[in-house]
């Protein structure tokens, strides 16, 4: 079926195309459910670029020179939505167990380097949760172990000589800007409680500044997840919220990837809705108190 809207037709020849592209471009699936969405965002694009055909705004898509626009029209197709503290019953097994269980290893080994990847990123609240809550396990870890002597005041948020690093990478350059900045108003922080709020913000008129401390361990850059160059050597790959905009094939290739660039007993956590059955059998669930996440599997011998 197609539709005209304000003049503008787009046939079912033309949103396959469209569709074809955008899923080569980002791994996005548009089906028929969704198709109306995609629709609506192309011809929004091709009014505000004031454009009547769109043949030529594909020429354009699909030209070296519309690169931005491709990007721009991609932007306008995601689902950013987010918050502080989602699911809180995997955090708390992220928190509790993976963590804790991530520090001793590392701490029986000698190695004071921990890497957690934030796929996905939205607005910079999931990789701010990740920094806060390893912050804390590094702090309490650090408390049970008096012997350790941090003698600086006043004390830092990561205990040397723990280093922490979190990637954090979406595919749109806007959500990227606004996580950069790292400023939340009173609705986005309604599901961070009055502790965190005190050690991890400062207050900033009605609004909240993610204090320097933990913007420092967050880093945040462009990456689609749709390439082949995936950051290696993650401990934990937090990718929640986006595999399901993808299809089933995406998603089997995106697990390949996730497989292959976290450390050996790496963990991988997906969404809610989300699931890796039927997909892969690389990974092992862990299921504690309705919180769920995936270990790699590593290969005999
Ligand atoms: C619904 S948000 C999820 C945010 C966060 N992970 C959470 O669960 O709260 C999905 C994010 O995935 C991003 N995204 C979609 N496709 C992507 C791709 N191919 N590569 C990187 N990021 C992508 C979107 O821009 C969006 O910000």
């Amino acid at each position: 079926m197609s539709s005209p809207v304000l003049g503008i037709h787009l046939s079912d020849t033309e949103m396959r195309l469209l569709q074809t592209l955008v899923y080569q471009e980002c791994g996005m699936y548009f089906d028929a459910r969704r198709a109306h969405f995609l629709r609506d965002r192309v011809q929004r694009r091709l009014r505000e670029r004031r454009m009547e055909s769109f043949y030529g705004y594909y020429q354009l898509l699909i030209s070296a020179q519309g690169r931005q626009e491709l990007l721009l029209l991609l932007e306008n197709l995601t689902v950013n939505e987010t918050s502080f503290f989602r699911n809180k019953p995997q955090l708390e097994l992220f928190h509790k167990h993976i963590l804790h269980d991530l520090i001793s290893a590392k701490q029986n080994r000698g190695e004071w380097q921990i890497r957690i990847w934030s796929a996905g990123c939205s607005t910079g609240q999931e990789p701010y949760t990740i920094a806060m809550l390893v912050a804390d396990a590094l702090v309490y870890q650090q408390l049970r172990r008096p012997s350790s002597g941090e003698t600086s005041w006043p004390k830092p948020l990561i205990p040397s000589p723990w280093r922490v690093e979190i990637p954090a990478s979406d595919i749109s350059y806007s959500v990227l800007r606004a996580a950069q900045e790292g400023i939340y108003n009173q609705q986005h922080m309604a599901s961070v409680d009055y502790n965190y709020r005190l050690r991890y913000f400062d207050r900033v008129g009605e609004r909240y500044a993610v204090k320097k401390a933990i913007k420092e361990i967050v880093h945040f850059d462009f990456h689609n997840l749709k390439t082949e160059f995936l950051p290696r050597a993650n401990d934990v790959i937090f990718c929640r919220n986006v595999m399901m905009y993808f299809d089933e094939a995406e998603q089997r290739r995106l697990l390949e990837k996730f497989y292959r660039c976290l450390a050996p007993g790496g963990y991988l956590l997906v969404g809610h809705a989300e699931s890796l059955l039927g997909l892969t059998d690389k990974f092992a669930m862990i299921f504690r108190n309705s919180g769920t996440a995936y270990r790699r599997i590593e290969e005999a011998g």
